[in-house]
């Protein structure tokens, strides 16, 4: 998608759909070229129907021939805060994906933008836009969007320029999450992780035998039940000038979770291909980073793996032993994803980096405690958990602190080896965020438990179902104000 930002989007623009924000304090307040097009009845006709300028809402106007537009929005920006500007980009860009417009005008002007208010335009637009329709009958696929002419101040062109690679980043991750398991399963995950090699980006492998041999015992449980065996990807993006801190990121890459032995019903189990969600996360990030030469020296390392109920799988009773010696009892076949990033998290303790961070569609019980809009964080670092509430909430991602602390740790003590994976039932999220907790040695770490948000049964605000790349926007966020 092009971006043309101008000083303002002429009325006569030829566009397939042409929208125009329109602040809740007066809604009636309409530019004047507009007026001027289409007559002195709009602003009645708004009155009449109620047309408050809320956030998100769209008001329909038929052109009838008045602008070359074949569709004219008015678009309510609410009180213009850069999360409602986001968001009614984000329905402008539901708009535009459901009509396959190719061209569209976007003159939020109304709201006065700065630069943020300007990137988050683009950032939801994007967002909004984005469809996964690869696998439709090519006759009922909508064209693309290809062309975005905006309004916006000169200077913030650097800015939505760089939220245009994020977006595109985001994309990315959701069309991985999207993909049916049949496609994305630990080979061709890490060969996708592979093809963003750069001069600035390494990625290496490691296949099934090179994990046993490393004794990464989680890693290869996890994945010994499926034909398509495990693999361990390492990506690390060094940028060209000096780097002012290290981060690794590390994903659960579980390409499809059956559950295992603790086999899952059909209902639970039927999107469980978005299982990778925090590997597409890691992978999108590292991209971002790299295409924005960002100054911080990244690693993502993903843990893939397929979970399957087969003759060869893990079973309950069974005792790993983990990257780091530890002893695991395990007690559900299902709790498989701490499994695999305990052995991640050692690998990415080893990189000795200043700061770690591991997304993951870990637990039930945090889309329990949740629901759909908030991923929930896991640190016992208060300033780093201060940290990434402040970037998720100016990114317009859902971040909600849960409790860790000694109390869920000790309920993951085991009868025959070192630690139980699993805690009772209450409280599932933390005992899980706990146990991953043992695994971490070195680095200021903090854990984001993204099951409810990394894919949605049902869609939301600018957020078709299916995958949403949760907290992407959020990390290149918190990577920037790292690096400032
Ligand atoms: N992948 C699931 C968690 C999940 C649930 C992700 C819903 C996305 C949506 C995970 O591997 C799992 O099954 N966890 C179990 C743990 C339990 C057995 C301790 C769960 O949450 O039920
Ligand atoms: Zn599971
Ligand atoms: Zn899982």
């Amino acid at each position: 998608m092009d971006l043309d930002l101008r000083s303002s989007v002429p009325v006569d623009l030829q566009a397939d759909l042409l929208a125009i924000g329109v602040l809740a304090a007066d809604p009636v307040a309409l530019p004047p070229a507009l007026v001027a097009a289409l007559g002195p009845g709009l602003a009645d006709t708004l009155s009449a129907e109620k047309f408050k300028g809320k956030a998100e809402s769209i008001f329909t106007i038929r052109p009838l021939g008045r602008v070359p537009a074949r569709r004219l929005l008015l678009v309510g920006l609410g009180e213009a805060s850069t999360e409602q500007l986001r968001g009614s980009a984000g329905a402008v860009g539901v708009t535009a994906r459901k009509m396959g417009a190719e061209r569209v005008g976007l003159d939020f002007a109304a709201a006065g933008l700065d630069i943020a208010g300007s990137a988050a335009l683009v950032e939801g637009f994007a967002a909004g836009n984005y469809k996964f329709d690869r696998y439709k009958e090519e006759s009922k696929r909508k064209a693309e969007c290809s062309e975005l002419v905006l309004a916006g101040p000169a200077a913030a062109q650097p800015a939505v320029e760089q939220a245009a690679q994020v977006a595109r980043a985001q994309c990315l991750a959701r069309d991985l999450v999207n993909e049916p398991a049949d496609a994305i399963y630990p080979e061709t995950l890490a060969a996708f992780a592979a093809s963003l090699s750069s001069d600035t980006m390494q990625v290496k492998i490691w296949d099934h035998e090179r994990i046993q041999e490393e004794g990464m015992g989680g890693l290869y449980a996890v994945g010994r039940g499926s034909s398509r065996p495990p693999r361990l990807v390492h990506m690390h993006y060094q940028p060209e000038g000096e780097a002012r801190a290290s981060v690794a990121l590390v994903g659960k890459g579980v390409t499809f979770d059956s559950g295992g032995m603790s086999l899952k019903t059909s209902e639970s189990m039927k999107t469980m291909r978005c299982d990778m969600a925090g590997s597409a996360t890691v992978i999108g990030v590292l991209r971002a980073a790299d295409q924005l030469g960002l100054p911080i020296e990244l690693h993502g390392v993903v843990g893939a793996a397929e979970n399957m109920n087969a003759a060869d799988s893990y079973k309950l009773g069974d005792i790993l032993e983990m990257y780091d010696g530890t002893t695991v009892e395990v007690h559900n076949t299902d709790a498989e994803g701490r499994l695999v990033l305990a052995d991640c998290l050692v690998y990415a303790s080893q990189l000795e980096v200043d700061y770690c961070l591991d997304l993951a569609t870990l637990t039930g019980a945090c889309v329990v405690a949740l629901g759909s809009r908030y991923t929930g964080l896991f640190t016992e670092d208060d300033e780093l958990a201060e940290q990434l509430l402040a970037a998720a909430e100016a990114a317009g991602d859902g971040l909600w602190r849960l409790p860790l602390d000694q109390h869920f740790k000790d309920l993951l003590k085991a009868e025959w080896a070192d630690t139980n994976h699993v805690g009772p039932r209450w409280g599932g999220a933390s005992t899980a965020a706990a146990f991953l907790s043992r695994f971490v040695d070195g680095p200021r770490w903090a854990h984001l438990d993204i099951a409810g948000p990394a894919f949605l049964d049902k869609t939301e605000r600018y957020y078709v179902k299916g995958g949403t790349g949760a907290m992407l926007r959020a990390l290149v966020h918190w990577l920037r104000e790292l690096g400032a």
